[in-house]
């Protein structure tokens, strides 16, 4: 199946991806406006729509999930423009829509995204090239003697169109265990071995893209110690093998009932490779019962701790540590957590465009005393 024939974009470093609303405001002064807010307390922050953006408040490019439909609501654009500085598309980038039905590919939405990226100053993060859960019939259709030459052709046609647009690839996603008992068994490593796709992936896309950092990216790192551990000894071990991983990416949707430490914890293990850090998918969901108000409170409370807990250990990071820091939402109803039956509140803005507890969480985990989360080196 050929793809359409593209015109490789010319390799640029990715430092020209940097969004320029990065480097005007000054730090301190908005830190200042984010403590005023966080003392103020709720209400004020709910009043107070003049807020400092999200992107002068954090330390790092802040990111959002879209999906080609956001970039027609006026609505989400002017908050997103406002607040945001990276984009990752949500699932048009993956192969679940560029590979169609028809046995065409599919360029249109994630064009359009990466249109709007570079036309609103915001960098690109593309998601995600392999996948355990998509392609699984696309690879299993083709001859077996071919399918080394599809998986390759695959990523060399993705991220070469990609090639000067984006900032960085979630390259591999999800290929720990759901309990972190090891590596899951899917179609490409049938084909590849587990290691050996997740290995020939990174090779293929480095060839691809010489200027993208190359993210390994999988959920519950934080939430399940176990897992996080064996993600941390599959990148140890793919780099020795000479896998060219540059980045690490932690999903981040948020277990609240989790323990107070293990979200330091996991950040600090995964710092320890001195590589670009991406939290990539932060939402922190509340779950049921959220009528009822003192268990709303109560779920709040949680919700405020982690996030906290996050964006401070985020911000002790070194600077060439801090990749970005990425919401898989812009506000609570774009969440595919409230997909199935809404009413959660795991992101940093409301329906209306106002800041949640979630924001006041991050204005006050990335307003910490600069001593508190002294950066370590
Ligand atoms: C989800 C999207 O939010 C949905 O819109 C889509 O239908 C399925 O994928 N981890 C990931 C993301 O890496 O790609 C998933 O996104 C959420 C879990």
């Amino acid at each position: 199946m050929k793809p359409p024939a593209h015109t490789p974009h010319p390799s640029r470093s990715a430092a020209h991806l940097l969004p320029q609303g990065q480097k005007g405001t000054p730090r301190r002064a908005v830190l200042l406006s984010g403590l005023a807010l966080a003392a103020c307390g709720r209400a004020s922050v709910q009043a107070a729509p003049a807020a400092a953006p999200l992107k002068a408040l954090v330390p790092a490019p802040v990111g959002v999930a879209v999906m080609r439909g956001q970039l027609e609501d006026t609505a989400w654009t002017t908050l997103a423009r406002r607040e945001i500085s990276q984009l990752t598309p949500e699932w048009e980038m993956k192969m679940e829509y560029i590979l169609a039905q028809d046995g065409g590919w599919r360029f249109d939405a994630p064009d359009r995204i990466a249109t709007f990226a570079r036309a609103s100053g915001m960098r690109l993060h593309g998601h995600a090239l392999i996948w355990y859960s998509q392609g699984q019939d696309w690879f299993e259709a083709i001859k077996p003697a071919r399918r080394a030459a599809a998986f390759d052709d695959y990523i060399a046609v993705v991220a070469g169109r990609y090639r000067g647009q984006l900032a960085g690839w979630d390259v591999v996603n999800e290929a720990v265990a759901e309990d972190g008992d090891g590596l899951r068994s899917c179609h490409w490593s049938a084909q590849f071995g587990q290691d050996g796709y997740i290995a020939r992936a990174f090779a293929q896309t480095r060839a691809a893209d010489p200027d993208a950092v190359l993210f390994l990216n999988d959920y519950n790192l934080e939430n399940l110690p176990r897992k996080g551990a064996t993600f941390l000894r599959l990148v140890e071990r793919l780099l020795a093998a000479g896998a060219p991983i540059t980045g690490i990416g932690t999903q981040g949707h948020l277990d609240i009932d989790i323990p107070a430490g293990q979200i330091t914890a996991f950040m600090r293990d995964a710092a320890a490779f001195g590589l670009p850090i991406h939290v990539s998918e932060l939402d922190a969901p509340m779950g049921a019962g959220l009528l009822d108000r003192a268990r709303r409170d109560a779920r709040r409370a949680l919700q405020t701790a982690r996030v906290m807990e996050y964006a401070e250990a985020f911000a002790a990071l070194p600077e060439r540590q801090r990749y970005a820091f990425t919401l898989w939402g812009l506000r609570d109803g774009d969440s595919f957590v409230n997909r199935q039956g809404g009413g959660d509140s795991p992101l940093a803005f409301d329906d209306a465009g106002r800041p949640t507890a979630l924001h006041q969480a991050l204005v006050q985990g990335f307003s910490a005393p600069a001593t508190v989360r002294k950066e370590r080196g």
